[in-house]
C-alpha cells in the first residue's frame, strides 16, 4: 500500500568523515545499509525521497533524489536547506559528534618524536536543529547503544524531542544485513522481530505512516 503518497521525506545516513588533512580523517563506523534501506522503502511506500549521504560503499537508491555529504558542517548545512521542502526528516546517520577544529590545509608530514595534536570541537546535532526549527517536519530519530538500550533510548527520545526514535543493539546492528529494533513513541516501546534491513525498513515505515496527521 502507498502509505506516504503525497508526503516528502528527507533523510541522513552513512558516517561523516571530519578531515584531518587533505588525505585523513576521523569517521563513524557506519556501512549506511539501514538509511539506504528507508530511503528504498519510503520510496516504494510513494514518498518523494531526498537522500542526504555520508561516504558509504552503496549503490545510489533509484529514484531518489541524492546528495553527497562529507563532513557534519556540510550535511548539517544540506539539510537545512532541503528541509522546508519536506514534511518527513529521519534522521539515521551516524554523525560524528565532534570534528578537528585545527585540520590542515596540506598533508602533515611525519616528524618523527613529535606526534601532532589534534583539538577537537563539536559538530551541531542535525537531528536536534531540524526537532527546533518552528515549522518542523516530522521527526524520527536513531540510537545505536552499546548497552541499556532502553534506557538510553527513552532518554535520547526527550532529550532530542522527537516524536518516533528507533532503537538498536550496535554490536547487533552495525555492517550486518538484519537489524532488531525497537520502536519508542508515546505510546511506550514497540519491540520488533529481528529481520533483514529492507524488513526492518518496512516495518518502520508502516509505524510511521500510521504516526503522520492526516492530510
Ligand atoms: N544525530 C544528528 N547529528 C549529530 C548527532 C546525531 O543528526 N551531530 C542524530 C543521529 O542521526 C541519530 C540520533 O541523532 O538519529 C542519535 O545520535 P547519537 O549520536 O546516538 O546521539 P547522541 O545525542 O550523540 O548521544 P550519545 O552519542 O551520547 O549516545
Amino acid at each position: 500500500a502507498k502509505t506516504l503518497a503525497g508526503r516528502r521525506v528527507l533523510l541522513t545516513a552513512g558516517p561523516t568523515f571530519e578531515p584531518i588533512d587533505p588525505v585523513r580523517g576521523i569517521t563513524n563506523l557506519s556501512s549506511g545499509k539501514m538509511g539506504y534501506a528507508l530511503a528504498r522503502a519510503c520510496r516504494d511506500a510513494g514518498a518523494e525521497v531526498t537522500l542526504i549521504s555520508g561516504p558509504t560503499a552503496l549503490p545510489r537508491p533509484a529514484e531518489v533524489h541524492f546528495i553527497a555529504a562529507g563532513s557534519a558542517l556540510s550535511m548539517h548545512a544540506a539539510v537545512m536547506e532541503a528541509v522546508p521542502h519536506h514534511d518527513v526528516f529521519i534522521a539515521v546517520a551516524a554523525v560524528a559528534d565532534y570534528r578537528v577544529a585545527n585540520a590542515s590545509a596540506e598533508k602533515l608530514k611525519k616528524t618523527p618524536g613529535q606526534a601532532p595534536t589534534l583539538t577537537l570541537t563539536e559538530n551541531p546535532d542535525i537531528l536536534a536543529s531540524v526537532a527546533a526549527l518552528p515549522s518542523a517536519p516530522f521527526c524520527v530519530g536513531f540510537a545505536a547503544e552499546s548497552h541499556n538500550l532502553l534506557a538510553h533510548a527513552q532518554a535520547k527520545r526527550e532529550r532530542k524531542r522527537v516524536p518516533l526514535l528507533v532503537a538498536n543493539l550496535a554490536q547487533h546492528a552495525m555492517g550486518a544485513d538484519d537489524n532488531e529494533i525497537v520502536l519508542l513513541d508515546d505510546h511506550g516501546q514497540h519491540p520488533l522481530p529481528r529481520m533483514d534491513k529492507t524488513g526492518a525498513a518496512r516495518a518502520i515505515v508502516a509505524h510511521l505512516a500510521g504516526m503522520l496527521p492526516i492530510r
